[in-house]
């Protein structure tokens, strides 16, 4: 590939130096005229272990090259990535100064360049930046139609600084965000050597994937130092607790419990995050993070409880009153606490468990059902069609295999709120089906 690569900062310098090294012809470019001296030069514009070596090699042998000026590296390659800093402003927005300024130099580059061309996002934006800034800031300078006389992709980056090289070698995915098959083609093939595995979506998709990835290093980062901190008072070797915690990959460290849906519930994870709590105020500590969660948790039913009342309907229906498919444990079931919010509200209920009817006559948990919420066993109803007919709202709260084909069952006028994602595909359901969070 010809590929430029505008701002030679940690992002811009190792990446275009590695697809250097990868056999690409790469033009990098930068407003600062140092940077740009100093990579023609053979050295680094950064300090990153092992990139003056790199540079060096792949300026010698030609592969690698810098410029100040925009339209003699776009009319010299077919693909540019913008690599440019999206710095905080004091409010925590991002001030997108350089990435406009950026994608309308590229743009009047464009207006008199007559191939295709494509302009990669590598620069961390948020969902819509793309869409909103980037392709319009094209479109104004070049006076071409995104999709008739240039393409778009999205392409964010995952390295750390200190491992840069390494990680540009080995990441744990590459990710191309585009909306025409032929535009990504091109920034496909730039990763030809790079052994990762290759995952292509929407340009909006891959924005957000980045934000939840970083996100998700801060949390984790937030998450051992407060359970260190606790191990600390507690005199426990909070490195011995975090080796063995991160040793279980089937629900610490995997995709287990990271599907977006309704509230946790049951017997043991409302009652042990309230007692770590607790536990960390007898030893006069802060936990900010931990002791947010159970309001956060309590807020994903109030939204539950919003999209219902914003229904303007009155009759609802509820599948699943257990906190999981396959369990007759009533125990601290956020989808008990909506039932009784909408109650409270004067809603009119219908609800349908299995698990729940049978262990209403036999199990082990009839007398919970019978003492403790005789208010809400009264309501439960023996079959799925019978809460259909009695409701406007259907709340699908836990994920039995047998209210999947229940939506197929309902009327054009049925509204569904899915708590669980309980509908996999996009089969044409005659209700009007709206998730939680999707
Ligand atoms: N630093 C990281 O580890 C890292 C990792 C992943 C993603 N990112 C993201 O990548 C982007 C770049 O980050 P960075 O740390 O490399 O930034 P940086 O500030 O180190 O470098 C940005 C470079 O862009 C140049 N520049 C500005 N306007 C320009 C223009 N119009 N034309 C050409 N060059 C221009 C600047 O002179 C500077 O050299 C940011 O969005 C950042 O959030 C950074």
């Amino acid at each position: 590939m010809n590929v430029s690569v505008f701002g030679l900062g940690y992002v811009g310098s190792v990446s275009a130096a590695s697809f250097a090294a990868d056999g690409h012809t790469v033009v990098g470019v930068d407003v600062n005229a140092d940077k740009v001296a100093s990579l023609n030069e053979g050295r680094s514009p950064i300090v990153e272990k092992g990139l003056d070596a790199l540079i060096r090699d792949n300026a010698a042998s030609g592969r690698l090259r810098a410029t100040t000026s925009t339209a003699e590296a776009v009319h010299a390659t077919d693909l540019s990535l913008i690599c440019v800093g999206t710095p905080s402003r004091k409010n925590g927005s991002l001030d997108l100064a350089y990435l406009e300024r950026v994608a309308e130099q590229i743009g009047e580059a464009l207006r008199d360049k007559d191939a295709y061309h494509v302009v990669c996002v590598r620069s961390t934006v948020l969902p819509g930046t793309t869409h909103d800034v980037v392709i319009p800031a094209l479109e104004r300078a070049s006076g071409k139609k995104y999709g008739a006389g240039f393409g778009v992709t999205v392409n964010p980056e995952f390295l750390r600084e200190g491992t840069a090289i390494h990680d540009f070698r080995n990441p744990p995915l590459t990710l191309v965000g585009h909306n025409y098959r032929s535009d990504a083609e091109p920034t496909q093939a730039l990763y030809a050597k790079v052994e990762a595995p290759m995952i292509t979506t929407s340009i909006r998709t891959a924005e957000m994937i980045k934000y939840a990835s970083n996100t998700w290093h801060a949390l984790k980062v937030t998450f051992a130092n407060e359970v260190g901190n606790l191990c600390k008072r507690l005199k426990i070797d909070s490195h011995e607790v975090m080796d063995i915690f991160c040793r279980d990959e089937k629900l610490n460290l995997s995709a287990y419990y990271m599907k977006p849906g309704f509230a946790f519930g049951g017997s043991c994870l409302p009652k042990d995050v309230r007692a770590m709590q607790y536990r960390a105020k007898e030893v006069d500590l802060e936990m900010p993070v931990i002791q947010s969660i159970l309001s956060s948790n309590q807020l994903q039913i109030q939204h539950a409880i919003d999209e219902i009342v914003d229904t303007g309907k009155k009759r609802v229906g509820l599948l699943g009153f257990s906190f999981k498919a396959g369990t007759d444990d009533l125990r601290e079931s956020p989808i008990v606490i909506l039932a009784e919010a909408l109650l409270g509200k004067g809603y009119q209920l219908c609800i349908y468990d299995r698990n729940v009817s049978i262990a209403r006559l036999v199990g082990a948990n009839k007398d919970y059902i019978n003492k403790q919420i005789p208010h809400l066993s009264s309501l439960l109803s023996e079959s799925i069609d019978e809460v259909l007919d009695a409701s406007d709202v259907i709340v699908v709260g836990n994920a039995a295999p047998e209210f999947e084909d229940a939506l197929m069952r309902t009327r054009p006028d049925h509204i569904i709120l899915d708590l669980v994602r309980v509908k996999k595909e996009r089969p044409r359901i005659p209700a009007d089906y709206r998730g939680i969070c999707w």
